[in-house]
């Protein structure tokens, strides 16, 4: 047997990623990986323990059932969506022995797997060779608008995107492992597409470039 196939899908906060990550991923029978997610986690630990975010990182014990996200056995899914936890991601995200940590985790599950992977460095960083490289993004305006449908955000709509641009700069021109898309990365614009139409199209490419691998 070959190595696993890997299909990565990067891009900014609230582009759709996940939910484009998630389909595609049962659709195609490979294992979907929610690297956002990882990154969550230690910042979750990081805010309840106060240790090294490099450590939480190194001895992370990360699970994902279904939708649920699983840290040393215990449910924290309900815990890692806030705005708070979104900031502290993305600061212990720009700290390269924490990124070293959790890109070790994301090579090792392509090992056993065929994986969807989705973050923001997949095709740049953890997967160079990864079969179909997407690059998903939209309107910040848009992006704002989801994140407070998917969240129940109350705030303002100006402030949600207010708070994504920042996160996006400070994930755009950090030192390691910038947000950036990939020469190889097929670019698709969300901002006027539903899901489903995403969804066929790339699926339409992934199909065309594994035709040999999978029915
Ligand atoms: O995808 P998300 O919004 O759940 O990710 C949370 C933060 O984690 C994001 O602001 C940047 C960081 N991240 C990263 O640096 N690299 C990844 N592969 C995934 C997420």
């Amino acid at each position: 047997m070959g190595r696993n196939p890997a299909i990565a899908i990067d891009g900014p906060a609230g582009a759709g990623k996940s939910t484009l990550a998630k389909l595609l991923a049962e659709r195609l029978g490979f294992v979907y990986v929610n690297t956002g997610a990882m990154y969550r986690a230690v910042a979750l630990l990081w805010k309840e323990t106060g240790e090294e975010p490099e450590k939480i990182a190194r001895h992370l014990d990360f699970e994902m059932r279904g939708d649920r996200v699983f840290v040393g056995g215990r449910d924290v899914t309900d815990l890692l969506y806030t705005p708070e936890i979104s900031d502290l991601s993305s600061k212990v995200s720009t700290i390269p022995g924490v990124r070293r940590a959790l890109v070790a985790l994301q090579r090792a599950q392509r090992e056993k797997y065929p994986v969807v992977m989705e973050g923001r460095d997949i095709g740049t960083v953890v997967f160079t060779d990864a079969e179909v490289k997407f690059y998903i993004t939209a309107s910040s305006r848009e992006r704002a608008r989801r994140r407070k449908l998917q969240f129940n955000d109350p705030r303002p709509l100006k402030v949600i995107e207010e708070e994504i641009r920042k996160r996006d700069e400070r994930d755009s021109t950090r030192e390691d492992s910038p947000l950036r898309r990939a020469p190889d990365a097929i670019l698709i614009d969300t901002t006027n597409l539903r899901v489903e139409e995403v969804l066929r199209l790339m699926e339409k490419f992934v199909r065309e470039k594994l035709k040999n691998i999978i029915d």
